[in-house]
């Protein structure tokens, strides 16, 4: 086993509803090719509204964390920004759900996607300091741009859940890696809003350019070269980026290494490269994760790859609009294989929903009223864990069943809902 810090387990959770890409482009008047083939996306995730990133995080981290104790964790770190609270971190639910030791630190990180990458680097620093304990890092986002507008299909949701230790039997974390951050406006939320503001074009020109940015400060702290890497993982927006990124730096590396491809130009012949194909597979469906991201990517890559990958070394790029990005590399450790969760990932994505675009409709647009009264969701199908509703502003989380029995009969998503007790669910340690 390796004495390096890096990821000890992956395992990924997206909702249980998916809106099929082609019959959203039907609804909006869209040939479907531009979804399929310019985006490089066949369906995306969508969340019931008695699920959130909460419950989409814990659900993706309870297989793994429980192969360990709930004690081994001495910090919960929670990336997103699609917070439930501006005050309280996300991560104190996630460690109540999951049963974990309350000996433990707790903090949400926020940069756009970028915050899972800023998050691991923490994570492997205190690793490296504390060589026997262990960090779970949770990234989990709703994708939400707006019904009708050039973002839509490129919404989704999805979760991973990472533990980070010294004894990584999925990756090793390679130290030097290149980073950079400048203050742009390509897309942000501001608090009062529900769904993001993006100046697309601008946002996947400055995706190439801190991509060129973090490469050349990766390689000249390496020394590695681009032949070096036997797999990429690109941030993930939809699968086409990340496409366009790598023939970029494929076809480009020599002139990018050297700063002098900067037109913005695609290089010829774009096609999937079996170095990142993998990767893509299941972003196609869940669509975009934001900060979970690119390490759903890593998912898909290890997860559906027919050659083991063991000893082989992959090459990161991280994202964050606002902006801030990475370039790291990892070495996939010998027989990773028995710590994957294959099956039921596969099972997971094959068992969604598929949703008609008005019910898709239906549910973005579904709110709990604020007022602070008794508002219990209504019931859908939901991963382990299910947020129940609201009780005089609090958010109430339990395990799905426990929760959905309380709160039924089904209420519908234009149903009046029943009054649900604060006592009866779970909403603080006990
Ligand atoms: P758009 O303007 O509707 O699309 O929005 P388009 O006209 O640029 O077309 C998209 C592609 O489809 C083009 O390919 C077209 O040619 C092609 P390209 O020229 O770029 O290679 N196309 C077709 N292909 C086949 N058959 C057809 C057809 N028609 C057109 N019939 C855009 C696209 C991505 C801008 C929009 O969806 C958007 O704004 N998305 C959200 C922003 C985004 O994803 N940005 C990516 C980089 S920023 C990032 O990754 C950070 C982020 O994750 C957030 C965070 O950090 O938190 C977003």
């Amino acid at each position: 086993m390796a004495m390096a810090a890096g990821i000890d387990g992956i395992s990924f959770y997206s909702s249980q509803y998916f809106v099929d890409l082609r019959k959203l482009a039907d609804a909006r008047g869209v040939d479907p090719a531009k979804y399929a083939e310019g985006l490089g996306q066949l369906s995306m995730g969508v969340v019931p509204p008695d699920e959130d990133v909460i419950t989409l995080g814990a659900s993706a981290a309870a297989p793994l964390v429980s192969r360990y104790q709930a004690d081994e964790f001495d910090i919960v770190m929670f990336a997103t920004e699609s917070g439930v609270d501006e005050s309280k971190a996300g991560a104190i639910y996630i460690r109540h759900l999951l049963g974990l030791s309350r000996e433990c630190r707790v903090v949400e990180l926020k940069q756009a996607c970028y915050s899972s990458t800023v998050g691991l680097q923490l994570a492997l620093s205190y690793v490296r300091a504390h060589p026997n304990r262990k960090v779970l890092l949770v990234a989990s986002d709703i994708a939400r741009y707006g019904l009708g507008t050039p973002g839509e299909p490129t919404q989704g949701c999805g979760a991973v859940a990472m533990v980070v230790s010294m004894q990584p039997r999925v990756l090793v974390v390679d130290s030097p890696s290149g980073y950079y951050t400048e203050d742009v406006m390509d897309f942000w939320r501001p608090c009062y809003s529900n769904e993001a503001f993006v100046d697309g074009k601008f946002s996947a020109k400055l995706y190439l350019a801190t991509l060129e940015h973090t490469w050349n400060a990766y390689v000249r702290k390496s020394g590695l070269k681009f032949e070096d890497h036997d797999r990429f993982c690109y941030h993930l927006p939809f699968s086409r980026m990340a496409e366009k990124a790598h023939a970029r730096l494929a076809a480009g590396v020599g002139s990018i290494v050297n700063g002098a491809n900067r037109s913005g130009e695609d290089p010829p012949g774009l096609s999937v490269d079996p170095r990142i194909a993998d990767g893509l597979i299941y972003n196609r469906v869940t669509g975009n994760s934001y900060s979970a991201s690119l390490y759903l990517g890593l998912t898909s890559l290890l997860d559906n790859s027919r050659e083991d990958l063991g000893g082989k070394r992959i090459g990161f790029f991280s994202y964050g609009s606002g902006c801030s990005a990475e370039f790291y590399s990892g070495t996939v450790s010998t027989g990773y294989r028995s710590q994957l969760f294959v099956e039921e990932h596969h099972q997971h994505l094959q068992r969604r929903t598929e949703l008609s675009v008005i019910d898709y409709e239906k549910m973005f647009q579904f709110r709990l009223p604020t007022d602070g009264g008794n508002y219990p969701t209504p019931n859908y199908r939901t991963g382990r864990f299910r947020f129940a509703g609201l009780v005089n502003h609090k958010r109430i989380y339990g395990e799905a069943e426990a929760t959905a029995a309380r709160v039924s009969p089904h209420v519908g998503i234009n149903g009046a809902a029943a009054a649900i007790s604060g006592q009866e669910l779970r909403t603080h340690d006990r």
